[in-house]
């Protein structure tokens, strides 16, 4: 007997329909599965197998053919498995196999029958919202991903023997329904706060400034200085995701397989920090099957690079592409993927190899040699997409042992979303939704400075030494600084603090 069953599979951070059919007839026992990647077939068999067996049905000793369609691709991962189960089972006439055709069924299987959590559902749910039938069977570790998307019955399931009872009398599970208002509003809540970094108020204002505009930052320092403790507090004072936003990160931590099955929907921004031995592929995203790589973990938040000057250089390269787009472009013999990768750069290195150059002691034992190639690991074009530059000594005993209240994130947060607001209106119409993504056009159309302000940035730029490239970036940068300011116009002393934020490229070692 023939039987058919719905299910979806993975292709990037897409989902695409997948009909399974099984078909039982005389011959000797074996079972032929055509459709998968090689070991996932050899896998997936034994899995199956076992599953059917030690939930208390029969394994049919007959021909079992079970094909995976559409054939022309590769499908890999096992959350076929409860799908390929039911198949089997419909075809042994073991189920009610009439009504395997209003429900699209997916999930791993364990070798006890119970079932597994299984990537990409969260994809598969919004695919499935889009198809004809909008029922699903999954795990029920996998249930509240799903639910997430508005009109689909999500069943959560625990076991095979589960699902077939359920199969046989739908009327055994109810569909999940989730208040997702609610969920989105309590999920929001950060484990940190940047009322925990005690002083170090020039780094706090630099940042602050830094999320305003959208900026990227660089932070150097001694280690100790705080700088990881500070970077993963920026998402904290970010402006609030909207639903879809949210969605939409959930959706690529979700085909990585790393959403807590707790959360459903991601309502907090991420902070990713990927090791500096990081390969491209990690970072970036791609392999055989491609997948998002940090840069898209890190979508609408912040990607933390510590240690800058250790990550390999093509790495840092590669990153380039996508601070310009907000995504990247992953191509395949066949086929090419796209991952949003819309993050904020938060950069961290120390002063010299040692750590120590401008350091309290100044115990720094670096030669100039040494510091100069040091710093020159990072790659200029890099270094071009980052607009803040900010020294961040190692806080005083004072201020650790301080006991005043610092400003908490929420406060430094309803003045940046006031500076945001000041920017969409002015950039209505601009394709740039804060100061960062202005253009050199928009710069000298917003940017326009009065007479003393002009004067003053002229002596900074060769007083300082600053490059061409640092021109526009100060102009940016004073634009949030007067944002911030709620000013119309950037005022010198707006100038003079996005003239301090350019440590790397004023010339240190004179
Ligand atoms: N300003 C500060 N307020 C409170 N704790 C701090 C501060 N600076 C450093 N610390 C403590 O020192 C530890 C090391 O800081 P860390 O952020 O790892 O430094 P870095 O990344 O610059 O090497 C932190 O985990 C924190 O406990
Ligand atoms: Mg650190
Ligand atoms: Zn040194």
């Amino acid at each position: 007997m023939l039987a058919k069953v719905f299910s979806f599979g993975l292709l990037g951070i897409e989902a695409y329909p997948v009909e399974i059919e099984v078909d039982i007839s005389r011959g000797l026992p074996a079972v032929m599965l055509v459709g998968l990647a090689d070991t996932a077939i050899r896998e997936s068999k034994e899995r199956v197998k076992s599953a059917i067996k030690n939930s208390g049905f029969n394994w049919p000793q007959e021909r079992i053919t079970v094909n995976l369609a559409p054939s022309d691709i590769k499908k890999e991962g096992a959350c076929f498995d409860l799908a390929i189960a039911m198949g089997i089972l419909a075809a042994s006439q073991q189920l009610n196999s009439d009504k395997l055709k209003d429900y699209h069924i997916l999930g791993e299987l364990s070798l006890d029958g119970s079932l597994r959590p299984s990537k990409g559902i969260l994809p598969i749910g919004i695919a499935i919202a889009k198809s004809k039938v909008k029922s699903m069977l999954v795990s029920h570790q996998n249930a509240r991903e799903a639910a997430i998307v508005s009109n689909i019955c999500v069943f959560p399931v625990k076991t095979l023997r589960e699902a077939v009872e359920f199969l046989n009398n739908p009327e055994t599970i109810k569909p999940l329904k989730l208040d997702l208002a609610g969920l989105f509003k309590q999920n929001a809540d950060y484990e940190v706060d940047f009322n925990e970094v005690k002083g170090q108020y020039l780094a706090k204002r630099a940042l602050e400034v830094a999320v305003a505009g959208g900026h990227n930052v660089l932070m150097i320092g001694p280690p100790g200085s705080g700088k990881t403790m500070l970077a993963k507090r920026i998402s904290t004072i970010m402006p609030d995701l909207t639903f879809e936003e949210a969605l939409e990160i959930t959706k690529i931590h979700s085909v990585t397989g790393i959403l807590p099955a707790k959360d459903g929907i991601m309502s907090c921004r991420p902070f990713r920090l990927p090791h500096h031995t990081s390969s491209s592929v990690a970072l970036i995203g791609g392999g055989s099957m491609p997948g998002p790589g940090e840069i898209s973990l890190a979508h609408q938040g912040v990607l933390f690079l510590d240690e800058l000057p250790e990550f390999h250089r093509d790495c840092l390269e590669a990153l380039r592409q996508p601070l310009e787009d907000g995504f990247i472009r992953v191509s395949r013999a066949t086929k090419s993927f796209v991952f949003p990768a819309s993050f904020m750069l938060v950069c961290a290195m120390n002063p010299c190899k040692c750590g120590h150059y401008h350091g309290p002691k100044s115990s720094c034992r670096c030669s100039t040699t040494q510091i100069h190639s040091y710093r020159s690991k990072i790659s200029g074009p890099l270094l071009d997409r980052i607009d803040i530059h900010i020294e961040v000594p190692p806080a005083r005993y004072q201020e650790l042992t301080s006991v005043g209240p610092a400003e908490n994130s929420a406060q430094i947060k309803e003045r940046v979303d006031k500076a945001r607001s000041i920017q969409r209106e002015r950039l209505k119409g601009e394709r740039a939704f804060y100061n960062a993504r202005m253009n050199h056009r928009q710069v000298r159309k917003f940017c326009a400075l009065g007479k003393e302000e002009n004067e003053l940035l002229k002596m900074a730029m060769s007083e300082l030494n600053f490059s061409a490239r640092a021109y526009d970036k100060i102009l940016k940068v004073s634009r949030t600084i007067a944002d911030l300011a709620e000013s119309q116009d950037i005022k010198a002393g707006h100038l003079s603090e996005a003239i301090q934020y350019r440590s790397l490229d004023r010339d240190f070692f004179s």
